[in-house]
This record gives structure tokens, C-alpha cells and sequence, in this order.
């Protein structure tokens, strides 16, 4: 999905008659990824769903999205039709949320790697969370949108059916926002700020008292009415992964030869979820 999903990944998305070519010619290749992927989706949604079915025939098993759903069903002979639906409710959820998740806590564990000093804001796990979204941006460049209406945005006709892509990196990166450091007067109360984007700071995100400081913008999730549904899903799993890690385990660089920390040259991946990079991992 984070491979092929955004616009312009595949030719077909700016000629869309390619896809009436055959799979042999030259530059076709994506026929051949897509069928894969096809198969990939359809076992990714089908082998977790059929596994719940038949533990749920067994009476074994935990409750789920799809046992509730399913328990939902009014008696039916054969497959109820809305089954698909459910299968699908569950699939696009694993699909959006596991890759994106795991990045996120990626990220934090890489964040522990390079800025070591950081741990004294370990009690601040919110704020460990909310500055790996932001500084690891997931998702920086959403998920694309389509407007249904021709609209005039500052000036710039937007005709209808235009695909919009909000560049979250922009948003989180934004060095208007991340401008000054020192002490800043905010009402009767001076609060430090941090000058650099691209450093990690947990403690942009708490005010003065320790409490959290919804101040910079976060638009991990998207914003508006397709924001992210399982943000509250994601915000819990990536606290608990966080909390639990922090408090279990010591993260520190691994050492050569000689004992001496070794700095990983960090990479990340492209794609609609970007990655810390395999190799480091
Ligand atoms: C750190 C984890 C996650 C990040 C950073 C993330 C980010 C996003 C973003 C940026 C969007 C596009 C929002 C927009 O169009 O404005 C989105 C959409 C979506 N997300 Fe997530 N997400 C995460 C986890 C999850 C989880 C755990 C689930 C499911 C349980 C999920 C399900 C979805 C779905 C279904 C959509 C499409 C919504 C729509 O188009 O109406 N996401 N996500």
C-alpha cells in the first residue's frame, strides 16, 4: 500500500488507458505488481477473517471488530452479503493503521538512539509520543484528496476532481514556527522554546507545570473530515509500546571493536508511510 498507493506511483495514475495494454510490453510491469498485490490483499483480509469465523463456530477465540460484527448479523442462509463489508471494515483497518503505527514507534526508538540526553523526559511519555509524530513524520504527505466542487483557494482557481496533497512535512518542519529559542513571555508566564525542527525535543509539547502544551501543530492524522479514524486507536497503542519499552529496556548505540558508540547514517524509506530504512533497524 505505501509503495503504490499515492498519486503518480504508477503510470497508470496519469494515463489511465495503459491499463488496456498488454502485461508483455515494455513498462507494463506494474500488471504484474498489481496482480500480486491483489493476491496479497485478498489473503490479508481473508486468512484473519476466516480465522476468527471459525474460532467463533468453536466458541474459542477473543472478541474482536469482526466477532462483533459478525454476532451483529441477522440469521441468513449461506454467506450474508454484508459479511464482505465487515471483512473489509477489518482489512482497511490492519492495512491504514499497522504499518503507520509501527513507524511511529520506530521512530521513537530511533529518537532514543540519537538523543540519548532526551531520557530525562522519559517521565513525559505523551510528549515522547507526540514529538515522534511530529519530528518522524509518518504520513508526510497524507493521504491525497479529491475536491468534489471547483473552489478558489488564495486566489488559485482549484477545478473539481483536482487531487489536493497536504504536505504535512512542511507543516511539521516549519521553521516560521520553530523560529526562536530562549525564554518566551506567554501571558504572566515565560515558557522555553526550541529553535530547531529537526531536533527532538519531547518538551515543546509540555507547558512550564508539566502539563501538555497543545501549542505546534500536529497534523500526524490529516485534518478535516477524512482525517485518520483510528487515530485514538494508534495514539493508545503507540503510548503503551512507548511506556512499556521505556520502562523494560536501557536504548542506547551499539559499540565497535574498539567501544566506541557507533552514530547510524539514518535512512528512511519512501512512500505513503515512511519508514526508518531496514538497515539500521
Ligand atoms: C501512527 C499511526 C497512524 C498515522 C500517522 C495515520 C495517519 C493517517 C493519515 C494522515 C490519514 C489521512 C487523513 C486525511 O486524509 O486527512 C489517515 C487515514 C486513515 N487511517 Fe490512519 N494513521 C495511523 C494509524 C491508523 C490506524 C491504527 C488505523 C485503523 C485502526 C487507521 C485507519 C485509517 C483509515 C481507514 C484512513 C482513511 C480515512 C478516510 O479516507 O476517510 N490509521 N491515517
Amino acid at each position: 500500500m505505501s509503495e503504490s498507493s499515492f498519486p503518480g506511483a504508477a503510470i497508470l495514475d496519469i494515463i489511465p488507458e495503459v491499463q488496456y495494454l498488454p502485461s508483455w510490453l515494455p513498462g507494463m510491469e506494474f500488471k504484474v505488481y498489481a496482480q500480486n498485490c491483489v493476491r496479497l490483499v485478498t489473503e490479508m483480509t481473508t486468512a484473519p477473517f476466516e480465522f476468527v469465523k471459525s474460532n467463533m463456530a468453536l466458541g474459542l477465540g477473543k472478541r474482536c471488530i469482526s466477532s462483533e460484527l459478525l454476532e451483529r448479523l441477522p440469521p441468513h442462509e449461506g454467506t450474508h452479503p454484508l459479511e464482505e463489508i465487515i471483512k473489509g471494515v477489518a482489512g482497511v483497518g490492519y492495512n491504514a493503521g499497522a504499518d503507520a503505527t509501527v513507524s511511529a514507534i520506530e521512530m521513537v526508538l530511533l529518537a532514543m538512539v540519537l538523543y540519548p540526553d532526551d531520557r530525562m523526559s522519559l517521565p513525559y511519555v505523551e510528549a515522547v509520543c507526540r514529538e515522534a509524530l511530529r519530528w518522524g513524520v509518518v504520513t508526510p504527505l497524507s493521504v491525497a484528496h479529491a475536491t468534489t466542487e471547483p473552489d478558489v483557494y488564495n486566489g488559485y482557481f482549484v477545478p473539481k476532481g483536482a487531487t489536493i496533497i497536504m504536505n504535512t512535512w512542511v507543516v511539521h518542519m516549519d521553521e516560521r514556527v520553530y523560529k526562536e529559542a530562549g525564554l518566551q513571555r506567554s501571558g504572566s508566564t515565560k515558557k522555553r522554546v526550541y529553535k530547531d525542527p529537526y531536533e527532538f525535543k519531547p518538551e515543546r509539547f509540555l507547558n512550564n507545570d508539566g502539563t501538555i502544551s497543545d501549542e505546534y501543530p500536529l497534523t500526524a492524522f490529516g485534518l478535516g473530515r477524512r482525517i485518520c479514524p483510528g487515530r485514538h486507536f494508534a495514539d493508545a497503542a503507540i503510548w503503551i509500546v512507548v511506556a512499556s519499552v521505556l520502562a523494560c529496556f536501557d536504548i542506547s548505540k551499539a559499540t565497535d571493536e574498539n567501544g566506541q558508540e557507533i552514530v547510524p547514517s539514518v535512512k528512511y524509506t519512501d512512500g505513503l508511510v515512511r519508514r526508518v530504512s531496514r538497515q539500521i533497524c
